[in-house]
This record gives structure tokens, sequence and C-alpha cells, in this order.
């Protein structure tokens, strides 16, 4: 059902888009013009990042601002911070160069475990990428595109040659995989052949196709550079076509990262030979008990800027989420906030990501806030019984769309389940970090077991003294993309934007 929902939103947001695109090369914009608000024009253009988490937790974002180059400046190696995790999932740690002369050198080192202590395999990866304009699609990002020269393998030991063997073709560019000796580098890839070795792979540089940096300036004069990169699609089948609308998580730039960051470090000095092998972290027993909140403001595949607010209570087995909704990728104008809630099952261990566990959520509540003018007209105009009391929307006042069994047009039905994968783990500070499972990449909702998430959402901090009131949870899984539409348009836009909606509305129905 979502699948096809979504097809049509999609159409609906592309006709959006188009619209905007053709309205803005009327006026005739420049390159570096950032959609869509405001149709100013302007080249070089940073942005301050207004939110910051309700915590009683002393942050690491304190007494730091956060800015937003556009174009973003690349130059130099940019580390993963810890072991990352694919969908799939795949476990590897990233290590990108980027040079003045638009060249890059990507390495990516492959796992077998989900803490990246045993090396299968790095990828070598040469290319040269141009930064195209700011991206339409999503706010604050830019749109690139790059050209790979060449991809070369190293394999770290003959069980993971085994595995690559019956995953790949038996010859790529030349090379007979079963001949592969450990440690030694072999091209698997040039600009004349290769392609069906990298796609067996599951391997695409398409991540390259939507960048932001992000700098915190900190008070004390140290500065932290986040290079995001595009997100990879949840689906296997999808990944080496999907071009990103959201993103993965950051690296940090060599020199200025975090500290302390012993995983920076090891990442910095690996080669293609010699991939880091990362300390194993302690295990932290999983202990939801608290309130949990977002380090920064998100953005998620499909023009979705948010921060998330949680708070659990084991002892109820009750949770509840809160979904505050922007239209800007600071998170500074707020369109719709989302409060959800129910009950929660903690399962057993993960078998696919050792240190997560599986869980299953129950939504039986959503209560819905509209923050702004155009999203409130639209939720008014929804037809009885259909989306909380018709008629009855104001900015500002929380509607309960528990009578109508949720909300049609944010596809929010109630009540619903989702299987879940959770891990904490524990940041450079040895504050608690929890991440909760990536939404699958279409937009649909991981309600069945097979749907369970393998990868993880940017990681939430746990607020000390956070407190155990009823709680509930989050549905990137609750379509809220038509509303976020009706508050991306600024005025003018509104009478577009609900004839767009209409659109969406007359598929749905
Ligand atoms: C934009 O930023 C670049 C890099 O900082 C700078 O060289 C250039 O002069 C800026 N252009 C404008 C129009 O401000
Ligand atoms: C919602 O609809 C009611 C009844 O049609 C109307 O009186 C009210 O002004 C509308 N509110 C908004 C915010 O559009």
């Amino acid at each position: 059902m979502s699948n096809r929902r979504f097809s049509h939103l999609l159409r609906g947001v592309w006709l959006l888009w188009l619209w905007q695109v053709v309205f803005v090369a009327g006026t005739g914009s420049k390159l570096w013009e950032v959609p869509p608000t405001s149709f100013t024009s302007s080249l070089n253009h940073s942005e301050i990042q207004q939110w910051e988490p309700h915590c009683e937790y002393r942050h690491p974002h304190e007494g730091m601002r956060i800015t937003a180059d556009t174009p973003p400046r690349l130059d130099g190696t940019w580390v993963s911070t810890r072991c990352e995790v694919r969908p799939g999932p795949e476990f590897l740690t990233r290590s990108y160069t980027f040079h003045p002369s638009r060249h890059f050198q990507a390495l990516q080192h492959y796992y077998t475990d989900s803490s990246c202590e045993d090396p299968a395999y790095s990828l070598m990866i040469r290319g040269k990428h141009r930064l195209r304009q700011a991206s339409w699609i999503t706010r604050g990002g830019t749109d690139a595109e790059h050209h790979l020269s060449k991809v070369a393998i190293v394999v770290h030991n003959l069980a993971a040659k085994q595995r690559l063997v019956s995953r790949l073709p038996r010859t790529c560019v030349g090379l007979t995989l079963g001949q592969m000796v450990p440690g030694k580098l072999y091209e698997l890839y040039n600009t004349r052949a290769g392609r069906g070795c990298m796609a067996s792979l599951g391997f695409s540089m398409l991540e390259m196709g939507l960048i932001r940096v992000e700098t915190q300036h900190h008070s004390h004069g140290g500065k932290v550079q986040e290079l995001f990169l595009g997100d990879i699609h949840t689906d296997w089948t999808q990944r080496t076509q999907y071009t990103p609308t959201g993103y993965q998580q950051p690296l940090q730039n060599a020199m200025h990262h975090i500290h302390p960051c012993p995983v920076c470090a090891l990442v910095y000095r690996s080669s293609e030979q010699r991939p880091p092998v990362l300390p194993r972290s302690p295990a932290a027993p999983l202990s939801l008990a608290g309130r949990w909140v977002s380090q920064r403001c998100e953005t998620r595949p499909t023009v979705l800027f948010l921060t998330r607010d949680f708070t659990f209570d084991p002892n109820q087995h009750a949770w509840e989420g809160i979904y505050r909704h922007y239209s800007d990728p600071t998170c500074s104008q707020p369109t719709f906030t989302l409060r959800a809630s129910g009950h929660y099952a903690q399962g057993n261990p993960s078998a696919k990501v050792s240190g997560a566990s599986e869980f299953v959520f129950k939504v039986t509540q959503v209560k819905v806030t509209a923050m702004d003018k155009p999203t409130a007209k639209w939720l008014n105009g929804t037809r009885p019984g259909k989306c909380g009391q018709a008629g009855d929307w104001e900015v500002g006042v929380e509607k309960d769309l528990t009578p109508t069994d949720g909300c049609t047009v944010l596809s929010i039905k109630l009540p619903h389940k989702e299987y879940e994968l959770f891990k904490t783990e524990l940041d450079h500070r040895r504050h608690p970090l929890l991440f909760i499972g990536e939404r699958p990449t279409d937009g649909s909702s991981p309600d069945r077991p097979h749907r369970r998430p393998t990868s993880f959402q940017p990681p939430m901090m746990l607020c000390s003294g956070g407190q155990t009131h009823p709680l509930h949870r989050y549905g990137s899984g609750f379509n809220s993309k038509q509303v976020q539409l009706a508050a991306n348009g600024a005025d003018r836009l509104t009478q577009l934007v609900l004839l767009v909606v209409g659109f969406v509305l007359c598929s749905l129905f």
C-alpha cells in the first residue's frame, strides 16, 4: 500500500519542484541560487543552524555555532568516526580525500562484523567530481556529479575471498577472482570495463551526488567540519541507481574533528593494504529508560527536515515520540509536530547486526499540531473523518488523530505496528547514544518482520534526568511529505501546493 501511495506522492513532489524550476528559470536564476522559499539569488550562501536540542544535558553543542556553506569546500581528507552500518547490513569505514584539482581518492574498508574488527576487503576508488548547483530537492545540499576512473580491490584473507568469489562474476577486467592473493591490489573497474563486477558488489559512488559540509565553530576557537554525502537506498536492488535525497552519517575532516576520536586517527592512517582494525567498544547494555533527543536538525530522503524527541518508560513498556518537522535545513521554520505514543516489546539480540536488539513497537495514539498557516489550512480542508476533526485545525493547537484512526493524507493508520532494530553506543565523552532503525527509503513502513531495518538513523543523545511521562513514536513511516510541501511554499506557492495536494489526493482515493 505504502509503495503505491509513495509513487503518487512522488509525482506530486515532482510536479511541485518542476514548477519551481520553471518558475525560477523564468526569473533568470544563478547557478548557486538556493531554492525554494525565497527566490532571491546569491552566489555564496552560508546558513546558520537555528535549532538546539531542548535537553537538560549539557550537550556538546554548548557554546557552538553551526554553519553550512553553499557551495561546500571539500578539499582535504574526511574520515569515519565509528564503524558505519549500511543497509544490508554492510559494515565499513571510509576515508575520502578531495584535491583542489577536483580529483578524489576514496578508501572503503569492509568488515565481516558490526564492530569493524575483522576486515574483509578494501576498495580504492579514484575519480573526478564536479559540484553543480544548490539542490532543488534537498535544500541545504549541493548536487554534484562524478566520474570514476578506477576501482581496485584488496582482499584481506581467504575467507573474504571465498565470499566475494561467490558473489562476483568469474572474471573482472581480466582478473580471475579465484586467483586473487590476499593483501595484493587488483583492478576491478576502469573506464573501459568492470561495470558488472561493481553492480554485483552493490557498489556505486552515487553518494557523491548530494553533498553538504557543516562547520561547528566552538566558543573556545576550535572547529569541527563534517561532510555529509548522499544516503544509500535501503533496498539492495535500488542502490546502484538511486539518486540520493538524504544523507549518510557524516565523515569528519581529518584536521578538524571532534577530540578525542581514536577511530578518526586509525582510519586516517589506513591504506588499502592496511585496513583500520577498530578497538572493541565496551558492550553497553541496552537501556532505553529516559529521554533521548536528536543531536542536530536531521535531513531525510525526499524533503524532510526534522528533530526527534523520545521518552521510554521500560517499566510500563510505554514510549512517546515527538517529531518536529520543519521546512528548512536549519530547522528554523516549523511546519507541524507529531506526537505519537504506544507500547513496545524488546525481542532477541539481532542476528544480522551484533550488538543491536530487535523490538516491536505499537503506535496507538497520534496527535498533530500544525505549526504554520499553510499546514493548518491544508489539514483543515481534509475530508471529514479522514484526519482528526475536519474544520477544526488551528496553528499551534494540538489535535488528536486517534478518533479517526489516524490521518489518511499523512499516511498514518492507527493502530500501527513496526519492527525495529535498536542499539546504544557511547560517544567520545562516554555519553550514551541511541540508534533507531533507518526507515525504508521508499517511504514505506517496516510493518512486517522481513522489513525490519538493518541500518540506523542518526543517533540520539540521552538527556540527563530524562523523565518518564507517557510515551509515543515517530514514523518517517508516517508520510508527512505533503504537509512538508505545503509548508515549504511561501504564500504565493500556497495555491499551487493545494493544487498539487489535490492531485495527490485524487490519486490516492
Ligand atoms: C564565494 O566564496 C569563495 C570562497 O570563499 C570566495 O573565493 C568568493 O569570492 C565568494 N564569492 C562571493 C560572490 O562572495
Ligand atoms: C477551518 O475550517 C473552518 C470551517 O470551515 C473555518 O471556520 C476556519 O477558519 C478554518 N481554519 C483555518 C486555519 O483555515
